[in-house]
């Protein structure tokens, strides 16, 4: 995972609880006090998903509700980040159909190869006539993460679609399936 990833759930868990939380989470999460994260440097997946998990201990919230929060924290962040890609979409449907080419675009500037194919492996999507279906495969299993993200595209865009999670990696599937479909 991306350093940047790391770096903003440090900055939510700092405005939700204090500093001295993103140290609990940190130690917990069995990861060194003073290690930084750069913003484009990939680190370990497993550390991730255990920096995440210790998240919700630390806060007391369950995966989904830390994947929400995380959400609104990031997508706020993004408007501001990358303005672009915001204003180079004109719907919701629009930058969900970029979303798999904005990742791979953090890929490609990744030097380790195996790192940057692991970034690129994540996210397919299909284009359907009334919506797409995405194919998510990932050891950190998001998927509430997206739908999240996806939802804050649907209200910043002021459009409305039907999401449904047809498939997850969490309950034994071999990927997340997700279901986007725009009324007619
Ligand atoms: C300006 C827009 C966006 C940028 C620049 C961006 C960037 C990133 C980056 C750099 C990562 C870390 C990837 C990795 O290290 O594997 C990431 C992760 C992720 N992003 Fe985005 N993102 C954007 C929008 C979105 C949107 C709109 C969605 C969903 C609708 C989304 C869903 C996710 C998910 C689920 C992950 C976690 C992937 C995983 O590790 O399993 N992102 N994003």
């Amino acid at each position: 995972m991306v350093g940047l990833i790391h770096k903003l759930l440090f900055d939510l868990i700092e405005e939700m609880a204090g500093k001295e939380k993103v140290l609990e989470v940190k130690r917990k999460a069995g990861v060194d006090e003073d290690k930084a994260f750069r913003m484009d440097e990939v680190y370990d997946d497993d550390e991730w998903q255990r920096l995440f998990s210790a998240t919700c201990d630390v806060l007391d919230v369950t995966q989904d509700e830390a994947e929400t929060v995380f959400a609104e924290f990031f997508y706020k962040d993004s408007t501001k980040r990358w303005p672009m890609w915001f204003s180079m979409s004109k719907t919701a449907r629009e930058f969900l159909q970029r979303q798999p080419k904005i990742h791979n675009g953090f890929a490609t500037g990744v030097r380790d190869q195996k790192a940057g194919q692991a970034i690129n492996d994540k996210f397919e999507i299909e284009h359907v006539e009334d919506g797409i279906t995405v194919h998510y495969r990932s050891p950190n299993q998001l998927c509430g993460l997206y739908m999240a993200l996806a939802r804050c595209l649907m209200k910043h865009y002021g459009d409305e679609a039907a999401i449904e999670e047809t498939k997850c990696l969490k309950q034994g599937d071999s990927e997340c399936e997700i279901r986007i479909r725009w009324a007619a």
